[in-house]
């Protein structure tokens, strides 16, 4: 441990919203963010991690209710889906937690009402796009229309896609709310805004103070010297929220409580853990607070979140940390080109340590975008992982194993070697410290090239035939099997499973201390494969997978409700499907599936069908022996695992046993007859 007293560091990444699910981009972030806290835990240092879900919002209400469900049931869902995927990543949070709680009802409600007796807070009558229909004030995005310029139809309420032209939403031609499809009228309110203006001042002071990164203090300057407007932080009922005090059916905007939502996510793990929440946000708190953000949401944290701090009585962030934006093989991330990659896909076919590493050689302290190509990222792993980094201890262990008992020799084979290695702790220290991960990741790679190097150069396996050389094999190994451990006590942020792993075999702890000791006449394990291969195939595999969760996205109806027209079907279509009624001449079991039954199906003088039902859950072959039921007759034949289907008989219900066949209410004897068409 670092011998000068452990500094108090609070650390933040930015909270992800609860509308839908985690990708490769929003784990650039997470992992960035928890390779620092790790670092800084190992060097000795109380730092703590604290995110939650952002879960306000127009969009989740909207999406929750398109789902059928409450927004609280949708805000749950996602954040144990969030969780899940957050810790199989292996990032390592003290508190996740989510803005929809009472402690940020609390801390919103107290900032707030600091802000507004200090004056902060202003109201006036705003006129707005309304959906009559939905009764709902329309953000720009809820907005389509013909463009006013160049008459492209279908665009967006504030620009358009075709010409980039920029306009407000009124100046669209026939504007229509973009959930209900209706005509949108004007219509006022009261709003509540924040008059960010009154800190302008006190911003340009602080966004030159050291807290940013060059790029995002000039970015920042810029939008100060044009002025700061104020700030709109209502919406009008309904809206998924927290009540403004004293303002019955407005609610606080959703990025009003969003960053509050660090601090409810810490005050509860203090209620867990003991902290204290003073210590952390107080306005004369020494601790440090970081928060590591996108570079699409640097006006929230540079300026209107350190103005209401300001106001409110509460310190200021130490520094926020922004990164770029992912891109995959070159570009943006793409649906139908398979790259826009679910965290949850990602895990169903490669390591996460893969992509820690990968994203940690790429990362460095500056705002630029960072490209995640597939095939740079599976030879990268592999050849400086496995191929460098495992290979060293793989290839000195046999020796120590076979010829030493396992212990390790008591004397250094070459000093120099081992003391240029420790002298390297300073330098990668400080990369980690200014997130120049990449950067410390070379020095750790030119560790691992001049290990093997050394290796090769005395050639143990030959030595180890001549007679008289044991100790010498066994002094070359331990080195090599030291400096192992050295490359890993630097690599244990960014590989905390490896790590582990590294450390059962060495039978030791891999702390980073100040002074870095040899293991000398130390029994160490048998060595077991620490890491395997990317498997090109499962990359691609991943990217195939990728295109289906997005088409399956896609083609999902959504709820057909009198509002969702759009994707409903013409009669015509309708009309192609050929229904026929069906006598079930056969049911059987299919050898090795869960869910299939094997039904013969009668069409009477039109021949008989064999189709692949998912109904064995609902029913027991014998029992629909000579029943009529209904299927689809011309669906093209599909050949499937078990064999070819022909067919679909139709059946709804929630699943499990409750499926219901449609049964015609009819008998063979008594009117309807096999291959009769339904109408
Ligand atoms: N809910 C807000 C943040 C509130 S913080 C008080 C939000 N959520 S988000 O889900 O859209 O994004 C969460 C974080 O992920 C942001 O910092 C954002 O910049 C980052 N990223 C989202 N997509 C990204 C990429 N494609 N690449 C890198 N980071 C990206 O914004
Ligand atoms: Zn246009």
């Amino acid at each position: 441990m670092s011998q000068t007293s452990p500094r108090k560091i609070l650390v933040t990444s930015a909270l992800p919203y609860a509308n839908g699910p985690l990708h490769l981009g929003h784990l650039l972030e997470t992992i960035q963010t928890d390779i620092w806290v790790r670092f800084q835990q190992q060097r000795g240092n109380d730092c703590i991690y604290v995110c939650a879900d952002d879960a306000h919002g127009t969009a989740i209400m909207l999406t929750a209710e398109k789902n059928g469900i409450t927004a609280e049931q949708q805000i749950a869902n996602v954040q144990a889906e969030h969780e899940k995927d957050f810790a199989d990543f292996l990032i390592g949070f003290n508190n996740y937690h989510s803005t929809h709680s009472e402690e940020n009802k609390h801390y919103a409600e107290t900032i707030y009402k600091r802000l507004r007796d200090n004056g902060h807070i202003a109201t006036r009558e705003i006129t707005q796009l309304y959906d009559p229909e939905k009764e709902l004030f329309l953000a720009d995005r809820y907005i389509k229309g013909t463009c006013p310029k160049c008459k492209a139809e279908d665009q967006y309420g504030d620009n358009c896609e075709v010409c980039g032209a920029t306009y407000s939403p009124a100046d669209l031609i026939n504007p229509k709310s973009a959930i209900s499809g209706a005509t949108p009228i004007e219509k006022e309110s009261t709003h509540y805004f924040f008059t960010l203006p009154a800190f302008n001042d006190l911003l340009k002071e602080w966004t030159r103070s050291g807290r940013l990164q060059d790029q995002i203090a000039n970015k920042l300057g810029e939008w100060l010297d044009l002025g700061l407007q104020e700030w709109d932080i209502s919406r009008d009922a309904p809206y998924f929220g927290f009540e403004i005090p004293d303002a019955p059916g407005k609610y606080f905007y959703v990025w009003l409580d969003a960053p509050i939502g660090y601090m409810a996510s810490f005050q509860n793990y203090c209620d867990k853990s003991g902290l204290n929440f003073d210590d952390y946000w107080d306005k004369d708190a020494d601790t440090e607070l970081y928060h590591f953000i996108g570079k699409d949401i640097i006006n929230f944290h540079g300026l209107f979140w350190p103005a209401m701090l300001d106001s409110a009585g509460f310190r200021k962030p130490t520094a926020i940390y922004v990164h770029g934006f992912i891109t995959v093989n070159g570009q943006k991330m793409s649906k139908s080109r398979g790259t826009f990659i679910q965290a949850s896909t990602y895990l169903k076919h490669l390591d996460p340590e893969y992509l820690r590493y990968y994203y940690a050689a790429k990362l460095s302290g500056s705002v630029d975008d960072i490209d995640l190509n597939l095939e740079d990222f599976t030879q990268r792993v592999n050849s400086d992982l496995v191929g460098k980094v495992v290979n060293i201890a793989s290839r000195s262990a046999k020796f120590i194993t076979k010829g030493g008992d396992g212990k390790l020799s008591g004397t250094l084979a070459n000093e120099a070697l081992w003391q240029q290695a420790v002298e390297k702790s300073t330098v990668i220290a400080e990369f980690y410290e200014q997130r120049e991960f990449g950067k410390a990741i070379r020095e750790i790679m030119a560790l691992a090239d001049a290990t093997n190097e050394y290796f090769d150069s005395q050639e143990p396996w030959k030595l180890a035939k001549e007679e008289g050389k044991e100790q010498q094999v066994i002094e070359v190994s331990s080195l090599c099997i030291n400096l192992f451990r050295l490359i890993m006590i630097y690599l244990k942020p960014v590989l905390p499973n490896t790590a582990e792993k590294a450390a059962a075999f060495l039978n030791c702890q891999l702390e980073w201390t100040d002074n870095l000791e040899p293991l000398l006449g130390h029994t160490i394990n048998k060595f077991k494969p620490l890491m395997t291969r990317v498997d090109k195939d499962k990359v691609d595999a991943m990217v195939e997978d990728s295109k289906e969760a997005e088409a399956k996205l896609q083609s999902q109806p959504k709820r057909p409700t009198k509002e969702n027209t759009d994707d409903f079907i013409e009669f015509d279509d309708f009309a192609k499907v050929d229904l026929r009624v069906a006598e079930i001449i056969a049911a059987d079991h299919v050898e090795g599936a869960d869910k299939l039954l094997q039904l013969t199906l009668s069409l009477g003088d039109d021949g008989t069908r064999n189709v692949f039902a998912g109904i064995k859950s609902a029913y027991n072959p014998e029992d629909l022996v000579g029943k009529l039921t209904v299927m689809v007759a011309n669906l093209k034949p599909r050949k499937m695992k078990f064999g070819v289907s022909e067919g679909m008989v139709i059946a709804a219900g929630p699943g499990g046993k409750d499926i219901w066949l449609l049964s015609p209410d009819s008998t063979p004897d008594s009117g309807a007859k096999p291959g009769m068409k339904v109408k």
